[in-house]
């Protein structure tokens, strides 16, 4: 998805097609939710199914869908992809969870998660992404968003003790989940890359649990701890263990790659904002946070409204679809001065990149850190970096993100 906006242009509201996948990769979403915001921050749209959503824009309103459980239930699906068939998973996956049972799974996970307890595996996370990095440093053309796919697995991965030599098939597999439309990971349909995607991760997810069961697994990873977890009175069973480290797999596949190259090709195209964040390395944390409110890679999530409720100057209807647009959040006039300049200086930077409420991403910390570590490598290895072709974004209408970034460099004289 084009991530500067482009020139404003008129928008008929009644024609837009905010499912069309080709809109994100080759289109302008910025400048239809900077309409929508103004006009019509609740907006209906039909698809030619019969299938229907509504979406609002704007910063309040997305923070009171993702927020508000009671009125704006995950149980029935939260993924844009899944609209009108309710969520399999309801009740066992984390996302599609409501409170008080959502409290409850979330509590036996998230003190691994914690700044505190990720903050031991910095220097892990550093050596690996100092390897990820080090094939630009030879100067010829490297495609950096085609290796970052596999970097959350180096870093969730391992954290989860999953063995490297099944990290591939699982970048592909949770690609297929999240652009399941995307020529690089389509298999015939949308609803076969879907099925085939989620068959084969649940085949190996329950795999490795009975192995682990059988033989052990390594000590203090993450998976162990699932094993070992109660949620509430109970311990947790296979099939929800399942369904955790799934969460975890395709919160941290889908979304930290497109975080990293969509910020990276922003200082491309604003050399002086690469300048300014390289030559002060104080300025990294900012750098972070206007990268994950300005790639927003985590572009929308859904919700179905319990009741009949009035948002966005309308009513939705109990049992209607809503789809909360972070991406357009994040650039919401209201919230954030200049949204659509990318400023490495932005002090106040309350963004919902990793959502809002009950759902906020588990995984913020372990993202913010990797992301970090990220940028102080890159500035440290190389004096520049250029574009060498043409980036390619990703076919989704759930995550913003970008397939090829191909990039040279220059190695820093003194790294
Ligand atoms: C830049 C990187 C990331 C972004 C932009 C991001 C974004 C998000 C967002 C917007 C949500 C809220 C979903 C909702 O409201 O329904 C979420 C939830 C979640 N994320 Fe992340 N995420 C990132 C990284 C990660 C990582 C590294 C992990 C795993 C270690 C992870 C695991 C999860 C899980 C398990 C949830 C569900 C939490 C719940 O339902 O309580 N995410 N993420």
């Amino acid at each position: 998805m084009r991530l500067t906006a482009g020139p404003e242009h008129a928008v008929d509201l009644d024609h837009v097609d905010l499912f069309d996948p080709e809109l994100f990769a080759l289109g302008d979403p910025h400048a239809i939710w900077n309409v929508m915001r103004t006009e019509a921050p609740l907006h209906h749209q039909v698809l030619p199914d019969g299938r229907a959503f509504w979406s609002v824009t704007r910063y309040e309103d997305v923070c009171r869908v993702l927020g508000d459980h009671r009125v704006f239930t995950s149980e029935r699906g939260t993924v844009v992809t899944q609209l009108g068939h309710d969520d399999i998973a309801s009740g066992l996956l984390m996302t599609s969870t409501d409170p008080p049972r959502h409290t409850e799974v979330r509590r036996s996970i998230s003190g691994r998660l914690t700044a505190r307890a990720v903050a031991s595996w910095e220097d892990r996370i550093r050596r690996a992404i100092v390897g990820f990095l080090e094939p630009a440093l030879d100067g010829g053309r490297w495609d950096l968003a085609e290796g970052a796919y596999r970097l959350p697995m180096i870093v969730a991965g391992a954290l989860l003790g999953i063995p490297e030599r099944d990290w591939d098939d699982l970048v592909r597999l949770t690609g297929m989940v999240t652009a399941p439309t995307d020529p690089e990971f389509r298999l015939g349909t949308q609803t076969a890359t879907l099925t085939i995607a989620h068959h084969e991760i649940f085949q190996y997810l329950g795999e490795h649990i009975r192995q682990r069961r059988a033989t052990g697994g390594e000590a203090e990873s993450l998976f162990d701890h699932l094993m070992s977890a109660h949620a509430g009175r109970a311990p947790l069973n296979d099939e929800e263990i399942a369904y955790d480290a799934y969460s975890l797999l395709l919160g941290a596949n889908a979304t930290t790659p497109h975080t990293l190259s969509g910020t990276v090709l922003t200082l491309i195209e604003r050399p002086e904002q690469f300048d300014k964040a390289q030559a002060d390395p104080s300025l990294t944390p900012s750098l972070v946070e206007e990268g994950l409110r300005w790639t927003s890679a985590a572009c929308n999530f859904m919700r179905y409204a319990t009741a009949d409720t009035r948002i966005g100057g309308g009513t939705v209807r109990a049992g209607d679809a809503v789809v909360a647009w972070i991406g357009s959040a994040n650039r919401d006039e209201s919230q954030f001065a200049d949204p659509h300049e990318f400023d490495v200086t932005r002090g106040e930077n309350r963004h919902v990149a990793f959502g809002f409420g009950p759902h906020y991403c588990i995984g913020a910390p372990l993202a913010r850190m990797t992301a970090r570590i990220f940028f102080e490598e890159l500035f440290r290895m190389f004096s520049s970096v250029e574009l060498d072709g043409e980036p390619q974004h990703l076919r989704s209408i759930f995550i913003a993100g970008m397939t090829h970034l191909p990039i040279v460099t220059r190695k820093r004289a003194k790294p």
